[in-house]
């Protein structure tokens, strides 16, 4: 029961049943520790901290004196330049009224999640705050489980029965959030899979969110395809400047409405949403993101060099846990991975870890490494943990100016992670401890993390 204060009184609309996530717990925790004087590697953290680029940074400067307010949509050189943007990196045929940029892409799919639909149907395991968004605005939610075997893709039989039977309950699932290259298992929907997914969401009349915040980030030979190739009255691309460029804390975020009349009415909605809300994006960070859409190759490289650093990163990681006996897909985007400690349940249980949120803590106790819990990505199995390959040896921008400087002079996996991430071959030591316990505890075979890249 919560304390009553006067005159500070909650609004049950919304509020109630909003849980706080394990990741602000096991943030706060990290914190703790690092005042305390005491070391955590921070695996927990989805942020690239890769220094912003020169030019970048001396738009925003050059900009400061931006004042005015800007239309709610964003201003019309930077939806220009963003739709000239999709045009080319992903073939999209986009027209610049079809742009809306938001601060953030959170803010945007929030503002389309309240304009559109009944209920939501969201997949099993994905990002953080698409539940939590859909409970704010009291929408139901249709949970989607997806399997490691199929490579965390939707199926589209467990799809149509889990529609089926929330329509049988009076349940009216309206709008799909997909996402890929995907939070937080690392993998990329296949071209033919987002090809049928469309095709099933036209048969349906489903409207999709497909949130592809991490397109630029892909480093495996299958290609992001945008599902509103297939699909494009139907579907809002999201994506923003977070996660290919290292710039998540200046907050732009776009959506790519459809081109018909329904997007417009849908154009209009979103931006009467955000007139009323956050007014525009701020006008400083709109001047400089036009530098980061534009076609200069100097930004088209660096986003290059960020996705490569990223790759080498995630993927010492993946190999560690493979080598390791670790169940985990094999991820092809942005920076994380999603292994499971399943296997290890009754061993895990001997030692008082119940579940994901447990395990999670006692990693962080036991062997000072925080990641964050499956359970907090809506996940359907558990002991899923989701482990991020961004903040470590990047942690202050001297480490992170560092890495790209050493990156840039030689970029061989090996020697990249050799030379330049001493954390990071720790973390693999400290998993290499936990692992061969449980393994010893259940009487398996002894493994050693590899230090392998590729
Ligand atoms: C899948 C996914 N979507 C959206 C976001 C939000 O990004 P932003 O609001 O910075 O554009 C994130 C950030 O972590 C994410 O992982």
């Amino acid at each position: 029961m919560v304390e009553r204060f006067k005159p500070i009184r909650f609004s049950r609309a919304g509020i109630r049943g909003l849980k706080a996530s394990a990741t602000i717990a096991i943030n706060d925790r990290v914190r703790e520790i690092w005042d305390a004087g005491r070391n955590v590697y921070h695996l927990a953290f989805g942020e690239s901290r890769f220094p912003i680029h020169p030019k970048i940074a001396a738009a925003l400067g050059a900009n400061a004196h931006r004042r005015s307010y800007t239309s709610a949509l964003g201003i019309p050189e930077l939806r220009k330049v963003i739709a000239a943007h999709y045009q080319r990196r992903f073939e999209l045929d986009i027209a610049p009224e079809q742009v809306v940029v938001g601060p953030g892409s959170k803010s945007l799919i929030f503002s389309a999640l309240m304009a559109l639909g009944e209920e939501v149907i969201i997949p099993q395991p994905s990002w953080v705050s698409y539940g939590p968004q859909a409970h704010i605005l009291g929408k139901p939610v249709t949970f989607v489980p997806t399997r490691p075997e199929t490579n965390y893709e939707l199926e589209l039989d467990v799809l149509e029965s889990q529609i089926r039977e929330s329509r049988q309950n009076w349940g009216n699932p309206e709008v799909f959030i997909v996402n890929s290259p995907k939070n937080p298992t690392g993998t990329v929907m296949r071209p033919e899979k987002v090809e049928a997914l469309a095709g099933f969401a036209r048969e349906h009349e489903l409207m999709v969110l497909s949130d592809e915040i991490y397109a630029l980030t892909v480093f495996s030979a299958v290609p992001h395809v945008s599902m509103s190739r297939f699909y494009p009255e139907g579907t809002v691309v999201f994506g923003g400047l977070s996660k290919s460029l290292p710039l998540g804390g200046w907050r732009v975020g776009t959506a790519i409405i459809p081109r018909d009349n329904g997007g417009k009415a849908l154009t209009q909605a979103m931006s009467n949403i955000a007139s009323n809300i956050w007014t525009c994006t701020p006008a400083p960070v709109q001047y400089a993101a036009l530098v980061a859409y534009s076609d200069d190759p100097e930004i088209e490289e660096y986003i290059d060099i960020c996705r490569r650093m990223h790759a080498i990163r995630t993927r010492f990681l993946y190999r560690t846990m493979k080598s390791l006996g670790v169940p985990c897909v094999e991820p092809a985007g942005a920076f994380y991975i999603y292994p499971s400690f399943e296997r290890w349940r009754e061993q895990l249980a001997a030692r008082g870890v119940h579940n994901d949120n447990e395990l999670a803590f006692h990693l962080i106790d036991r062997y000072e490494i925080a990641t964050l819990p499956g359970s907090d990505f809506h996940a359907a199995q558990d002991f899923c943990l989701r482990i991020s390959s961004s903040y470590i040896d990047a942690a202050t921008d001297e480490k992170a100016d560092m890495l790209l400087s050493a990156f840039r002079e030689d970029p061989d996996p090996e020697r990249f992670i050799r030379n330049q991430h001493p954390r990071l071959q720790k973390v693999a030591e400290r998993f290499g401890e936990f692992v061969a316990e449980l393994r010893r505890e259940a009487g398996e075979p002894e493994t050693v993390p590899s230090l392998a890249v590729v």
